[in-house]
């Protein structure tokens, strides 16, 4: 159900990501912020460049995608989109999942990203907390959004073995 993005899923990435700034975060934001976010339209050429670049996962199920998520070997999460049609049922939960056992395997001790006003209570639903909130500039527009991490708990030696 998740699996590394391939070359193949970019329109189907540009599509959701469009349509969920649109209809998700429109309830956090000015119709004039979503516009800038959004884009005009889905832009295959952006998710393209970013799927060469960072590792992408997707959630699929019956051959469509419902969410996505970008990771990065530091322990940044990108993004994280989730379809509109597809909202509180878990999606999400299993990007980031699959995103811990990932960053488990790296060894990295924490996660972070920098989550919107939409996505703020699923990350401390999660156990992230704000470190700060702070005022971006995108394509000339200005932003809230909060940088917010999670530490990843060290296994502890198990000692019955
Ligand atoms: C944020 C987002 C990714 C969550 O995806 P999702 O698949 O709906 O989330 P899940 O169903 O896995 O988990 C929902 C959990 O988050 C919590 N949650 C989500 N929204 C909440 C809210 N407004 N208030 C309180 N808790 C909330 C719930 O407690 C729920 O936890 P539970 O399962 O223990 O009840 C999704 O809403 C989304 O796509 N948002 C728009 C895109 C976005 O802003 N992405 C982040 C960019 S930085």
């Amino acid at each position: 159900m998740i699996r590394p993005a391939q070359s193949g899923d970019v329109p189907q990435i540009a599509e959701l990501f469009h349509r969920t700034v649109r209809e998700v975060n429109a309830a956090d934001y000015t119709p004039a912020q979503v516009q800038v976010w959004a884009g005009e339209a889905p832009e295959p050429e952006k998710w393209a460049a970013r799927l060469s670049v960072k590792r992408t996962f997707v959630c699929e199920v019956d051959g469509r995608i419902r969410g996505f998520a970008e990771f990065e070997d530091t322990g940044h999460i990108d993004a994280l989109y989730v379809h509109a049609d597809f909202q509180n049922q878990g999606v999400a939960t299993r990007l980031l999942k699959h995103i811990e056992a990932e960053a488990a395997r790296l060894g990295l001790d924490r996660l972070f990203t920098e989550a919107s006003i939409t996505a703020r209570p699923f990350f401390e639903a999660r156990g992230f907390i704000v470190l700060e909130e702070q005022e971006v500039w995108y394509r000339g527009c200005k932003f809230t959004n909060y940088r917010m991490e999670r530490s990843i708990a060290a296994r502890k030696p198990d000692p019955t073995r």
